[in-house]
């Protein structure tokens, strides 16, 4: 499948529908609003949103993106508030994000944690709506809202971060470097995948398989953020390079070198394929996101 195309066509989509759930900036909080929107409008690839529409794709061909969706957009807003933070001057303290300048370079520090804490909140208000149109059981419902609270918060991607910042300019072993990358990045992205495939109805083995899947494109995906903060461009990444280095944080390229740091993200996206062995060519969305991970520019 033509991979390029795949994902405009479904970012199409995820941006659509982001804009219809999200509040005008009008009214008294008309600025927070404003901070909010800037962020999240400013450009993304969208790959949780996307990730979790081929988890249900691969559940259940053919459904209607309207049952993953409202979870898709909830994804997205968890994650941008994620970068805002990520990017204050008490974390990695970046200028640049998405190609423009961050968050708290434009409205401030306390505006910039304001919006992240507002996109946070936002997300669950989307949650608990989120299936109503679709009809899905409440049950089910509420098991996706819980599954995607945990890759957010504290054994998740909290929790990642706040180990990412711990351990900076610190020594690591390998099962640490591991724990921080697959919690701060991984947790979101299989919740994701898991997300998309719950809310279409999958048994206990796809549920297995598609979390499998997650874990190991999650990881891969942080070990090739680290290298290409290394050997690409502030200009193609949209955000600064070299930012790890200087701020001494615990990487692959660090831990392993360039080589055997894309050689372990290669490993770990084979791993993910084969995780997806029980699916038919419905999968396949998901088979060339993996491999879309390893090739991408930023
Ligand atoms: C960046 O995520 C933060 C990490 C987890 C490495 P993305 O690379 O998905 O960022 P956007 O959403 O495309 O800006
Ligand atoms: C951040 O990892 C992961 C998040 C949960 C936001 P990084 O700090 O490496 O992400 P970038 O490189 O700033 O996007
Ligand atoms: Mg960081
Ligand atoms: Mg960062
Ligand atoms: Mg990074």
């Amino acid at each position: 499948m033509e991979i390029k195309q795949y994902l405009k066509d479904q970012r199409e989509i995820v941006e659509e529908q982001l804009k219809q759930v999200m509040p005008a900036a009008a009214g008294p909080f008309a600025e927070h609003m404003e901070s909010m929107r800037y962020s999240l409008f400013v450009g993304g690839k969208r790959l949780r949103p996307i990730l979790c529409l081929a988890g249900a794709e691969a559940v259940s061909p053919g459904i209607e993106p309207e049952v993953a969706l409202p979870f898709a957009c909830a994804l997205e807003c968890i994650h941008t508030y994620s970068l805002i933070h990520d990017d204050l001057p008490a974390m990695d303290d970046d200028d640049l994000r998405r190609g423009k300048p961050t968050n708290h370079t434009i409205y401030g520090e306390a505006a910039a944690i304001l919006a992240g804490d507002g996109l946070l909140t936002y997300a669950f208000e989307l949650l608990s709506r989120a299936g109503e149109e679709a009809a899905l059981p409440a049950a089910a419902r509420l098991a996706i809202i819980e599954l995607i609270a945990r890759g957010a918060g504290s054994t998740g991607m909290v929790g990642g971060q706040s180990l990412d910042m711990i351990y900076e300019g610190k020594q690591v072993d390998y099962e640490t470097l591991k724990t921080i990358h697959r919690s701060k990045t991984g947790a979101l992205i299989t919740a994701a995948v898991l997300s998309g495939g719950m809310a279409a109805g999958a048994s206990p083995e796809q549920e297995q398989a598609l979390s499998s899947y997650g874990d190991n494109i999650g990881l891969a995906f942080q070990i090739v953020d680290d290298l290409l903060d290394v050997v690409s461009t502030t200009e193609e990444l949209g955000k600064p390079a070299g930012s790890d280095e200087a701020a001494e944080k615990v990487t692959y390229p660090s831990l392993f070198g360039l080589d055997r740091s894309w050689s372990m993200a290669k490993e770990a996206v084979e791993r993910a394929i084969t995780a997806l062995a029980g699916f038919d060519h419905h999968a396949d969305p998901l088979r060339a996101l993996a491999t879309y991970i390893i090739e991408r520019k930023n």
